[in-house]
């Protein structure tokens, strides 16, 4: 029985055969759609969430399964103070597959630990985004083509954004990669990332607090809100919420084929006039959210 907590979890190969297996769900829908057809999945979220639980949810629909769980701590018995290993095993008893988001890092794995069904982590704390990670992989193959070769801009809170954590960590594995990290500097990449992640495995990476600097060299720019949630003080978070504010004039050095993603939610990061411009991929990555995770959930059930 798998897991999900880690992008690291998964081979290369594996990941490629998720993309190539969205992908396939994506052109041929209905060849999928009673693949989990008695199977559950459990959704806990002890965190906010509108696209990581609805796409989970819709995901499991579309393969013909069903759905049960909680979308806030406060009506689990969490709140009574059960533990996360027992609210793991009781879930095991009802369900097939966890999806669980939470706000402490490792809760995800210590439920891993104690279930007798599959968990994947939906996000924990300020950590690992594994899902996410899948996500904009697979909407950097679909926009770019490839998943070598590329020069991105991590922009924003790096400090406690988790998407930025796992999706550094899935690119080591690619070829040719150049990072720019591209925040203030209260919210600079943990140094657990660079020790362990960006310098272990060579990475060209270069720390920057000047977007625009740097504008004409990407080919994908990764947006990210400022984590308002992991700030211990408010006044912190207001002073620097709106370090960055990507507007239409700011893409005047910009290439002509830049993705711009965001993991979304967006609050003040990206000016809504950049919706309409074709660089902008925020709300692909809401859809193909939904296809990859219906891999993955294909791949941990061991359906064929
Ligand atoms: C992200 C998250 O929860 O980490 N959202 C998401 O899952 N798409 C990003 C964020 O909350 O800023």
């Amino acid at each position: 029985m798998r897991s999900l907590i880690d992008i690291n979890d998964l081979t290369k190969e594996e990941i490629d055969e998720l993309l190539d297996k969205a992908e396939d769900i994506i052109a041929n829908p209905e060849k999928y759609s009673q693949k989990c057809k008695g199977k559950k999945l459990a959704t806990l979220f002890f965190e906010p969430s509108t696209r990581t639980r609805l796409s989970f949810e819709a995901a499991m629909y579309e393969l013909g399964g069903n759905v049960l769980g909680f979308s806030e701590s406060a009506s689990s018995s969490s709140a009574k103070g059960e533990s996360v290993a027992d609210t793991a095993v009781t879930v095991s008893c009802y369900a097939d597959i966890i999806a669980m988001r939470h706000p402490k890092e490792g809760a995800p794995l210590v439920a891993s630990m104690k279930a007798s069904i599959p968990v994947i982590n939906a996000g924990d704390g300020g950590h690992n985004h594994p899902t996410q990670t899948l996500t904009d992989l697979l909407t950097i193959k679909r926009e770019k083509g490839r998943l070598n070769n590329f020069c991105i801009g991590f922009c924003g809170d790096l400090k406690f954004g988790r998407t930025v954590h796992s999706l550094i960590n899935a690119l080591t594995r690619y070829e040719n990669i150049k990072i720019y990290l591209i925040s203030p500097s209260e919210l600079v990449i943990p140094e657990y990332i660079k020790d362990e992640v960006l310098d272990r495995y060579n990475i060209e990476y270069h720390e920057t607090t000047a977007l625009e600097s740097v504008m004409p060299e990407l080919d994908i720019l990764y947006m990210t809100r400022v984590q308002r949630e992991r700030f211990f003080n408010e006044a912190d978070y207001i002073r620097l919420k709106d370090s960055y504010v990507l507007t239409p004039n700011k893409l005047t050095s910009a290439k002509k084929d830049l993705a711009i993603m965001h993991p979304l939610p967006r609050v003040n990061e990206i000016s809504t006039a950049i919706d309409d411009d074709p660089r902008a991929c925020y709300f692909k990555q809401v859809l193909n959210g939904k296809y990859i995770r219906m891999a993955l959930i294909l791949k941990l059930l061991e359906v064929e």
